[in-house]
């Protein structure tokens, strides 16, 4: 698969900020302005905050670079929707030189995390699946996502429908890799919740973390009901809302920002 194309266009697009902006600048507010939009198609009770931070940051720029940012989403739409085996965003992270400001934060090699999601996958849907209807796969420390994109794919090659019979976490203690991970779980239509906190000493859903739900963690949280119960650390405000509105919102929404492979698997 010939990802070039959509690399080159990404890359013409974010060196639009070069002469006035750092490359770190932009690639956070992008990341930041990207995973509002998704995460604010629910009405949770962080939306107005996210919403506040997210004019703050648009209008640090001028009109004229405001329209970059959803095109360089619509770009790695595009890309994932083009190839969805791979970590788009962590590939160019590296390319763009980023994790030089994360004192040389490196990510998995996608091949690498493929090969890993298939040794995972042995007897699991013989087992977990059939029992609760659904699976769980977690990376505490999921960087961009690698691994729980591959995880997907793996899944979706054996025949699980990712979309609806698996739940994703992610945490990382870096909120740059944590959104990273979420747009991409969000675009690739994961169930998933990923949350920014230390997953040594704040683990999960800690009150200090800051923890974000994929829409389509919204379009079948209550698929995962067995899950959640008798997590009382898992705020009520995190999981009321019901199909019905989950649909309704993420159709308002526009939810063509998410690929949909349900037909698919
Ligand atoms: C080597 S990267 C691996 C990322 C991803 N799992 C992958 O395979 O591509 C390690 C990640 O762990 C995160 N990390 C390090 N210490 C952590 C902690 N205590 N809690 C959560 N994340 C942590 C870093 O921010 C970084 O994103």
């Amino acid at each position: 698969m010939d990802d070039s194309r959509f690399v080159k266009d990404f890359l013409a697009v974010f060196h639009k900020f070069n002469y006035r902006y750092s490359k770190w600048e932009v690639w956070n507010d992008f990341l930041y302005m990207a995973a509002t939009s998704m995460a604010n198609m629910i009405p949770i009770a962080e939306r107005e905050e996210r919403e506040q931070r997210y004019l703050s940051i648009i209008h640090k720029y001028p009109e004229e670079l405001r329209e970059c940012f959803p095109e360089l989403l619509a770009i790695v739409t595009l890309a994932l929707d083009a190839n969805p085996e791979q970590d788009f965003l962590g590939s160019m992270y590296h390319r763009l030189q980023l994790h030089q400001e994360q004192k040389g934060q490196f990510f998995t090699p996608y091949h690498i995390s493929h090969f890993m999601a298939e040794i995972n996958m042995v007897g699991v849907e013989n087992e977990e699946l059939k029992k609760k209807g659904y699976i769980t796969v977690s990376d505490p420390a999921c960087g961009a996502g690698a691994m729980l994109i591959a995880f997907a794919n793996v899944a979706r090659a054996h025949g699980i429908n990712y979309q609806k019979e698996v739940l994703f976490f992610g945490q990382d203690i870096d909120l740059t890799a944590a959104l990273m991970c979420y747009v991409q779980l969000s675009i690739l239509g994961c169930p998933a919740v990923v949350i920014v906190g230390d997953s040594l000493v704040k683990p999960d859903f800690h009150p200090d973390n800051d923890v974000w739900y994929t829409p389509f963690y919204y379009l079948n949280h209550w698929r995962f009901q067995s899950f959640f119960a008798g997590k009382e650390e898992v705020r009520e405000a995190d999981v009321v809302v019901d199909k019905a509105e989950a649909e309704k919102y993420a159709e308002e929404a526009g939810g063509q920002l998410m690929l949909n492979f349900s037909k698919a698997s």
